[in-house]
């Protein structure tokens, strides 16, 4: 082989190892990428409907908790205080099935991949408001079908036990798959002071607990819907 033709074929091998090395390289680094998730998008329901609520005071630390420590979440509330009292009546057999603010609530309740629920208990069950909420979503085609949740209250001397357990009864005919760990029952009239004035939670201690219930959301919401991890 002449001299040339042997530096010619040794610099093709050099240069064909470089893009080899680099192949891997970008293929470590898509892998990398690969972490990244798609925008899990939660809806906040606040069962109360008081000015001051501690229950939509934790929906407001939720909403910062997940912007300051939680890449590939974000929590929105939708609120539930215009819709009217459940009754099929108010259907129409048209394109538009449900009176507006039914409809509006709908859907943000359909864009959604998750639900946190934060209500009080009011005589050992959840708040009516809840409870008609969810009966709209409710109606065909049931929009939380599917979902995952999670639940936190703040309320008097029980935290909020009953009221809860009553809402997973429900969210079995919803098809809503709530995370069962942590439980979060908040006796918020009791000391120390939890919440302020205006309910704003105040408490440190809630607050991990609450970071640590979301991270559980999330890393639920993955495994039930492994889609929602982006591949790019
Ligand atoms: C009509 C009514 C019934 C209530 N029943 C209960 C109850 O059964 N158990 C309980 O722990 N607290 C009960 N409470 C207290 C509320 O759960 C508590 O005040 C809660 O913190 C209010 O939440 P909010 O600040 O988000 O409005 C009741 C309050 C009201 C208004």
């Amino acid at each position: 082989m002449s001299r040339e033709k042997k530096n010619r074929e040794m610099e093709i091998a050099t240069t064909s190892a470089i893009p080899e090395e680099e192949e891997e390289d970008e293929k470590k680094k898509k892998k990398k990428k690969a972490k990244p998730r798609s925008m899990i998008k939660v809806i906040a329901i606040c069962g109360s409907l008081r000015k001051t609520s501690m229950n939509r005071g934790l929906i407001r630390s939720a909403i910062e908790i997940c912007e300051e420590g939680i890449d590939g979440m974000k929590i929105e509330e939708v609120e539930i205080h215009l819709l009217p009292f459940i009754n099929p009546d108010l259907e129409m057999e048209s394109e538009v099935k449900f009176p507006p603010a039914v409809e509006a609530f709908r859907r943000r309740v359909h864009g959604a991949d998750a639900f946190l629920f934060a209500f009080p208990e009011y005589n050992y069950s959840l708040p009516a408001p809840l409870k008609n909420a969810i009966d709209w979503a409710s109606r065909p085609p049931n929009v939380m079908a599917g979902k995952t949740a999670a639940m936190v209250s703040a309320a008097g001397g029980s935290g909020g036990n009953r009221s809860q357990a009553h809402l997973r009864q429900i969210g079995v005919f919803l098809d809503l798959h709530f995370i069962n760990k942590p439980e979060m029952f908040i006796k918020a009239h009791q000391p120390p002071k939890k919440f302020d004035s205006h309910g704003n939670l105040v408490d440190a201690h809630i607050k991990e607990n609450l970071k640590s219930l979301l991270l559980s959301l999330q890393s639920f919401t993955l495994r039930l819907h492994p889609k929602l991890l982006s591949s790019s």
